[in-house]
């Protein structure tokens, strides 16, 4: 490794501080000789280097991690009314920590949750959290690691992306669900022109409605139930998500496509245990919504990320008389021990962007790695000759 240096810098590139890139599995590795083009999955297996559907190969690499005592740094508490009109009252930063709706355990776990300890009279709001990551984001590969997703009768939480100017940039529901139900329902909101394609090849069911596939994203039409698609595991969503230890959910939003994969604990692919990353290894998603029936890059940007909790409102409210669950959306929620699994217990949230291994650009990259800094300048081929020799050296 401490060869490396030298070649660097005989390339224009220049490492700060001690040189940690992550181990995306290039040890001993002889890469590809035609490097632009490669289908071969085994080495793709080998390497943690995906392809786009041109044969432009690239990487995953680390952008930003949220974790632990530094997790809710970089978040804003929002304290506005619940547009999806919950029965619901946001609470400030200070009010959440200070009432233990959100705090980091001993052990890094992050938790956020809904007052579970005050009784209240029928029709008053129950106090709850919603949080937006500061950063926003345009593509990228997010990949939340969870023990505990809310539930229970009246609850309905999310996690989910949203740009500005709603639905100008789009929202993508990655993780939602209400009441007891055990299947994820993953969902796309756009403007008008962005259709699913029912054809792309993903493992979820679109729900019909007259017959119909619902695939139209708009979300002026079909009262803003956008594009969904529900997940076949019954350990998605709910008690048995729970009771396997969780997992994590996975978004990978590229020009290509965005895409959903879920994994309870047990089933977590080990390139992402590893923090290398590589959808293509993952076998196919729950969810696509593929650039063929929507201009990705069009309906999706600048989005930021956000965790709630709500009770009844549009989704639990409007469901809840056929939802299995005892009484009224209003009388259930006046008992706080109806909420004691209305909890995010968050292990981590990482978000990794597209770095691709060859292009004709002349700007300058830059790679923010947790930790030191790699900075990339001249074109992106030199880019993959620094990354070839790096790991031959290794
Ligand atoms: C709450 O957030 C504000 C800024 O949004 C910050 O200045 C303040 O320190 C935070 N308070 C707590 C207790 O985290
Ligand atoms: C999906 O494929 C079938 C069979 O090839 C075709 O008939 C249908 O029109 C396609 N649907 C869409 C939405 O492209
Ligand atoms: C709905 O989409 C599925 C693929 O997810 C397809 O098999 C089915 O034929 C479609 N149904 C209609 C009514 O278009
Ligand atoms: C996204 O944000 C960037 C930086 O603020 C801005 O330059 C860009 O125009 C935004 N994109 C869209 C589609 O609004
Ligand atoms: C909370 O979860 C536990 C464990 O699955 C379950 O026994 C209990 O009934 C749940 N309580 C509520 C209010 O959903
Ligand atoms: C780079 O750009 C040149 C001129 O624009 C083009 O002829 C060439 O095919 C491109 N090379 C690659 C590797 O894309």
């Amino acid at each position: 490794m401490l060869n490396i240096l030298p070649f660097c810098l005989l390339l224009s590139i220049t490492f700060d501080d001690s040189l940690a890139l992550p181990d995306f599995g290039l040890h001993n590795l002889e890469l590809p000789k035609n490097f632009k083009r490669s289908n071969d999955v085994s080495n793709t297996a080998a390497t943690g280097i995906n392809y786009n559907p041109d044969g432009t190969p690239f990487l995953w690499l680390p952008q930003d991690e949220y974790a632990g005592k530094t997790f809710f740094d970089r978040w804003q508490f929002f304290t506005g009314p619940d547009p999806t009109s919950g029965t619901v009252d946001y609470v400030d930063n200070v009010t959440a920590f200070a009432n233990g709706f959100a705090f980091v355990q001993d052990d890094g776990t992050v938790v956020m949750k809904a007052d579970d300890t005050t009784s209240l009279p029928m029709g008053v709001n129950r106090q709850s959290v919603r949080i937006t990551s500061n950063a926003q984001y345009t593509t990228g590969l997010f990949i939340l690691d969870i023990t505990r997703a809310p539930w229970g009768c009246a609850v309905w939480p999310a996690f989910w992306t949203v740009g500005t100017d709603w639905p100008n940039h789009g929202e993508v529901d990655v993780l939602e669900g209400v009441h007891d139900n055990q299947f994820n329902q993953i969902a796309f909101h756009t403007t008008s022109g962005c259709i699913l394609d029912a054809n792309a090849s993903f493992t979820g069911t679109i729900p019909v409605q007259n017959g119909q596939n619902v695939t139209n994203c708009d979300a002026n039409v079909n009262s803003n139930s956008g594009c969904d698609t529900v997940e076949w595991s019954r350990s998605s969503y709910g008690p048995f998500f729970e009771a396997q230890g969780g997992g994590i959910l996975a978004m990978k939003w590229d020009e290509n496509d965005i895409s959903i994969w879920s994994f309870y604990r047990a089933a977590i692919p080990t390139d992402v245990i590893a923090g290398t990353p590589n959808p293509s290894l993952w076998g196919l998603p729950s969810a696509r919504l593929m650039n063929t029936m929507c201009d990705i890059p069009k309906f999706f940007a600048n989005h930021s990320i956000v965790f709630d909790i709500t009770f009844c409102g549009q989704w639990a409210g409007n469901s809840y008389a056929t939802s299995g669950c005892p009484g009224t959306c209003p009388e259930r929620l006046m008992d706080p021990a109806n909420f004691v699994n209305a909890t995010w217990n968050i292990n981590s949230l990482k978000v990794y962007q597209k770095q691709l291994l060859s292009s004709n650009s002349t700007t300058t990259t830059s790679v923010a790695i947790p930790g030191p800094t790699l900075t990339l300048s001249k074109t992106g081929i030199f880019l993959s000759f620094a990354i070839a020799l790096l790991f031959s050296l290794w």
